[in-house]
């Protein structure tokens, strides 16, 4: 996670993003400061990259990079002003991916197409479900799945508030593919494939995802997600799900919330083990 210490909206490459609002980014950092301690107090370890000036959209680090049991593909952004986000990601993995990687096989793979990495990127358990249409191009899916050996499944999004995958598609425990999602934000062929492989799934209403309700970060048994999804919630405890309501209203301010914050080291499944003895 990266602290939105130059967090600021001076360009609007989404619906959500309004350069004349102006951003308290104090309140920003407070706001992800919360963010990092509900991690903490659920046992998760947050490592921290260095913001760097110039570059606002930073804090959404779900964006530089998708790691799977141990394999990285850097991410190449869709928009000129967020390209040079990639070199400090890249070399966080350079530096920490002996930590989590496998020792053999490559860990790190140079993307061709461009893919924005987690936020088109939602990792299960044997599927990886991958956006496009508006940021990831179809071409990275392939790559992904080159570089992982996991089945790549490609969804179209086709409504610009939901230019990202994680903002109409949460993965709530990645062990058993629960997801929950909101039909709209996919093309008629992509939510009869949601349909189809995900029957259990809980779907998200328009208010739910409006709130960015479904930009959440789900362990298997807590949800960190915004506040503003009522219903979503409800569905979430149902099922035994417990939820974790941050306050992201000045992030929002970005079109990110919980879930872009966040990237997720998903380590090689030896080193995982070993972190546990
Ligand atoms: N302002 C950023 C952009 O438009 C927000 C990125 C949100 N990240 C995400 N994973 N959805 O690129």
């Amino acid at each position: 996670m990266c602290p939105p210490t130059f967090f600021d909206v001076r360009y609007a490459i989404n619906p959500w993003m309004h350069p004349e609002v102006p951003v308290d980014r104090e309140r920003a950092l407070a706001q992800w400061s919360a963010l990092v301690a509900a991690y903490e107090r659920a046992g998760h370890r947050v490592d921290r990259l260095d913001p760097v000036p110039g570059l606002p959209d930073m804090v959404f680090a779900a964006n530089g990079a998708t790691v799977v049991d141990g394999r990285t593909l850097l991410a190449r952004f869709a928009t000129r002003q967020r390209a040079a986000e990639a070199a400090a990601h890249r070399a966080w993995h350079e530096r920490f991916g002996v930590l989590y990687g496998g020792l053999e096989g490559p860990r790190l793979a140079e993307p061709v197409a461009v893919n924005e990495a987690e936020g088109d990127f939602a990792v299960l358990s044997s599927v990886v479900l991958a956006g496009h249409g508006f940021r990831t191009s179809p071409d990275a899916h392939a790559e992904l799945a080159a570089l992982t050996g996991r089945e790549v499944v490609g969804l179209e999004l086709v409504d610009p508030r939901f230019y990202h995958l994680d903002v109409a598609l949460a993965v709530l425990d990645a062990d058993t593919d629960a997801v929950a999602y909101f039909p709209a934000a996919f093309s008629p062929a992509s939510q009869a494939v949601l349909a189809e492989r995900f029957p259990d799934a809980v779907v998200a209403t328009a208010e739910d995802a409006l709130a960015f309700g479904l930009n959440a970060v789900g362990d298997g048994r807590n949800v960190f997600l915004p506040p503003g999804a009522p219903h979503l919630r409800a569905e979430l405890e149902v099922r035994g799900f417990v939820c974790v309501e941050i306050d992201t209203s000045e992030l929002l301010l970005g079109g990110g919330s919980v879930k872009c914050c966040t990237q997720e080291i998903r380590p090689t499944p030896a080193r995982a083990t070993a972190a546990h003895e």
